[in-house]
């Protein structure tokens, strides 16, 4: 049995099946009783370990598509006794990975001391508690408040990462978000609506680098952005994209050009689950025209740690072997 902690952390390297380890967490939790059960299983699929940490495990269900699910975000759901789901931003298809006598609630029309009482309730009962959040649940996942009470409460828990609906819409749109010499620099971020936005993160002034720009919970506010970029330099040819609802089986992709933003939203009738990108490296014709932007990284005239250039000195990539070696994957 694992030493009781102060914390979450993992603090064993004690191996049981996921079964095992069940049995044993709940027996250890009793309400007031809150040590992490934590145990390290063998996969006898993947042939690989992984842990099992907590009571409340918070699962990133990617941007919809139910087969964007991570593995270990699979398991824990068909594992749990309780399971609380995004239902507003998550596809109910999910509901066929749970146990058929799991306890399901729909997040959407709860308040956040509800889903505190339902976590917290059954954590202390010594239930295993999945709650589910659409995409990866570090990005605008209302994952804070729940961390502190969590913690507050001496209650385990674990993070299990997600697909963000960022990477499903470039996946979608057929970007790769960092073309050499084009945007080396991705920024997540939003505009403000309902919620504010702390100074210093306005948008012109985190756009007046260039990069690519990932905008979250802002298409309702499509003017505004424009606005904002072109308040900080931005041209209005530069290529946007927006994508709605991706990986969903309604899902609707529009490109265009930064200052046909607004009318390009309204036209769809765009007010929410869709994502705005901005950059040069969104241009859909990008690799028509640039076809030579390449990274170092597979570049034959490059070396680095796992491989030494074979071309003849003059040939090679500049200022790739007079730099210090270095792993870049
Ligand atoms: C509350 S945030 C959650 C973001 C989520 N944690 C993620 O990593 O994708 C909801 C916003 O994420 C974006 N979003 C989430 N799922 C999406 C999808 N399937 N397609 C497009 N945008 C999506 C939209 O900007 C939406 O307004």
């Amino acid at each position: 049995m694992p030493e009781p902690t102060p914390d979450h952390r993992p603090q064993t390297t004690d191996r049981r099946p996921p079964t095992a380890d069940r049995e044993a967490r709940s027996t250890v939790h009793g309400p007031r009783s809150p040590q992490p059960a934590t145990a390290e299983a063998s996969d006898s699929v993947l042939g690989t370990r992984y842990s099992v940490l907590g009571t409340v495990s918070f699962i990133g269900a990617g941007p919809g598509a139910p087969d964007l699910l991570t593995i270990r975000g699979l398991r824990r759901l068909g594992e749990a006794d309780v399971v609380i789901y995004a239902d507003s931003l998550v596809d109910e298809r999910i509901r066929a990975f749970v146990r058929p006598d799991a306890e399901v609630h729909g997040s959407s029309a709860l308040a956040l001391p509800q889903i505190l009482d339902l976590m917290i309730g059954a954590a202390r009962a010594g239930r295993r508690v999945a709650r589910v959040h659409s995409g990866d649940p570090s990005l605008y996942g209302a994952l804070h408040e729940q961390l502190v009470a969590l913690e507050r409460e001496g209650i385990p828990y674990e993070i299990v990462p997600g697909v963000s609906s960022v990477f499903a819409a470039a996946a979608a749109l057929h970007a790769e978000l960092t073309v050499p010499d084009v945007a080396q620099t991705v920024i997540l971020t939003r505009v403000p609506t309902r919620t504010t936005v702390p100074d210093g993160e306005r948008l012109r002034d985190l756009a007046a680098g260039g990069g690519t720009l990932a905008l979250f919970l802002s298409v309702t506010a499509a003017a505004r952005v424009v606005e904002e970029l072109r308040a900080a330099g931005w041209a209005d040819e530069t290529p946007v994209a927006v994508a709605y609802r991706v990986t969903w089986p309604d899902e609707r992709l529009l490109r265009g050009r930064l200052a046909e933003l607004p009318a390009m939203v309204r036209a769809a009738g765009l007010t929410r689950q869709a994502l705005i990108l901005i950059g040069a490296a969104l241009d859909s014709e990008l690799r028509v025209r640039a076809p030579d932007r390449r990274s170092h990284l597979y570049h034959e005239g490059y070396s680095h740690g796992f491989r030494t250039s074979r071309l003849p000195r003059a040939a090679r990539r500049r200022g790739a072997n007079t730099r210090r070696r270095e792993t870049t994957e």
